[in-house]
């Protein structure tokens, strides 16, 4: 496939997403794509974590909300594998603010508003590496032989 690349991911589910119960339709979603998970965990994240993950938006006014929102509850973090998954993530996801997230999208079919955005995904491949290595050690990382293998590609 020309200008396809095997990517890796971080998505993770939010508190909100977490306390809304729609876990299993994220993971739902990326698994019917065709993706392969590689890494989960859930986690109530230290705020250290937090700071670090969110460091390119510290001093901006939302960010004192945001690690308090992420940090109110425990989240889902998940590593996924496959081609494109970077951008292909993201569009999964919907755009930032839920309002104007298109229907079918993870934050367009649950959201309403940015403060409750249920899902993050990594916004390049810089941005997933740092957050991959910011969450999991190598050794949470799985390999396997997902069917997508032979029957999606
Ligand atoms: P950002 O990295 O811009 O969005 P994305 O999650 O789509 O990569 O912002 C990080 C999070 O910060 C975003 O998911 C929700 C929160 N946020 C706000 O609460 N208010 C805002 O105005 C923005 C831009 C983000
Ligand atoms: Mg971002």
């Amino acid at each position: 496939m020309a200008n396809a690349k095997n990517e890796r991911t971080f998505i993770m589910v939010k508190p909100d997403g977490v306390q809304r119960g729609v876990v299993g339709d994220v993971l739902h979603r990326f698994e019917r794509r065709g993706y392969k998970l590689v890494a989960l965990k859930m986690i109530q994240a230290p705020k250290v974590l937090l700071e670090s993950h969110y460091a390119e938006h510290k001093g901006k006014k939302f960010y004192e909300p945001l690690l308090t929102y992420i940090g109110s509850g425990p989240v889902v973090a998940m590593v996924w594998e496959g081609l494109n998954i970077v951008s292909v993530g993201r569009k999964m996801l919907g755009a930032t603010d839920p309002a104007k997230s298109e229907p079918g999208t993870i934050r367009g079919d649950y959201g309403i508003v940015t403060g409750r955005n249920i899902v993050h995904g990594s916004d390049s491949e810089t941005s997933a590496q740092r957050e991959i290595d910011l969450w999991f050690r190598p050794d949470e990382i799985n390999q396997w032989p997902h069917t997508a293998e032979k029957w999606i590609y």
